[in-house]
C-alpha cells in the first residue's frame, strides 16, 4: 500500500484558516499547481477523507476528487443521495481502514484533512508526504501537525518552486515499520 497525503500548508503550517477557509490558496492555484495536482490525482486509487474536508468540500462549484472518496466518520450516518455515487461512508480505526482498503484491492490511497492525517502519523502509517508551502503566515487555523507526536524519519525526495512562490516538497518515510495490512 502506499499511502499519500498532498497537501497546501501556510508558512505556519495551517491547512485551513480559523474559520475553515481556504480562499488564501486561491491566488496559488495557477496552472502549474493545477497540473501537480493533476498529476498526483493520476497517480491514487482512493481519497480517504475526515468529515471536517466533506463539509468543506462539498461547499466546493466542482467536486475535487476523480477516484472514490472513503468519507471517515462517527457522526455521520446518512448523506444525500446526491453523494451516492461518489462517497462510501466508514466509520473505522486507520489500520483497520488500510487492512479493509487493501483487501479490496488498492494499492495507492490518498489520505486528506487535518485530523485524519494526524490519526494515520499516529500509527506511522504515512508513506509520502507531499506538502506545497505558500509564502504567507495565518496566524490561527486548522494545523497540519499538532504536537504530542513520535519521531518519524522522512527523505526528501524533490522540491519545486513554483513561479506563484509555492514551495512543494516530496518527502518518503523512511524505514517503514512492518504493519498488519502489508
Ligand atoms: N490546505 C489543504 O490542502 C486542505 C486539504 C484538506 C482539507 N483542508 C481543510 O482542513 C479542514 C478539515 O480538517 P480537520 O482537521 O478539521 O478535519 P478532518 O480531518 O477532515 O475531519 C476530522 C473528522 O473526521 C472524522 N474521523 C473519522 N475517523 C477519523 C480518524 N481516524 N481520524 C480523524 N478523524 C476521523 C471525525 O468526525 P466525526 O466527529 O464525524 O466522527 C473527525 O472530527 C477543512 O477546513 C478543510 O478545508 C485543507
Amino acid at each position: 500500500l502506499r499511502i499519500s497525503i498532498y497537501i497546501g500548508t501556510s508558512l505556519d503550517g495551517f491547512i485551513a484558516d480559523s474559520n475553515g477557509g481556504l480562499n488564501w490558496l486561491d491566488a496559488f492555484a495557477d496552472e502549474e499547481a493545477l497540473q501537480a495536482y493533476e498529476e498526483f490525482l493520476r497517480s491514487v486509487d482512493v481519497h480517504v477523507i475526515g468529515r471536517g474536508t466533506f463539509e468543506k468540500v462539498s461547499t466546493f462549484p466542482e467536486w475535487p476528487y476523480r477516484k472514490p472518496v472513503f468519507l471517515l466518520s462517527s457522526t455521520v450516518k446518512h448523506l444525500p443521495g446526491s453523494y451516492n455515487e461518489k462517497i462510501i461512508l466508514l466509520s473505522m480505526k486507520p489500520n483497520e481502514l488500510l487492512k479493509y482498503l487493501s483487501e479490496k484491492g488498492y494499492a495507492s490511497i490518498n489520505i486528506d484533512g487535518g485530523k485524519v492525517i494526524q490519526s494515520f502519523l499516529k500509527e506511522d502509517a504515512v508513506e509520502t508526504m507531499i506538502l506545497s508551502k505558500v509564502p504567507l503566515l495565518l496566524g490561527s487555523g486548522t494545523p497540519l501537525f499538532v504536537n504530542g507526536g513520535a519521531l518519524l524519519r522522512f527523505r526528501h525526495i524533490r522540491t519545486r518552486v513554483f513561479s506563484s512562490g509555492l514551495v512543494q516538497s516530496h518527502y518518503e518515510r523512511l524505514k517503514r515499520k512492518t504493519t498488519v495490512y502489508g
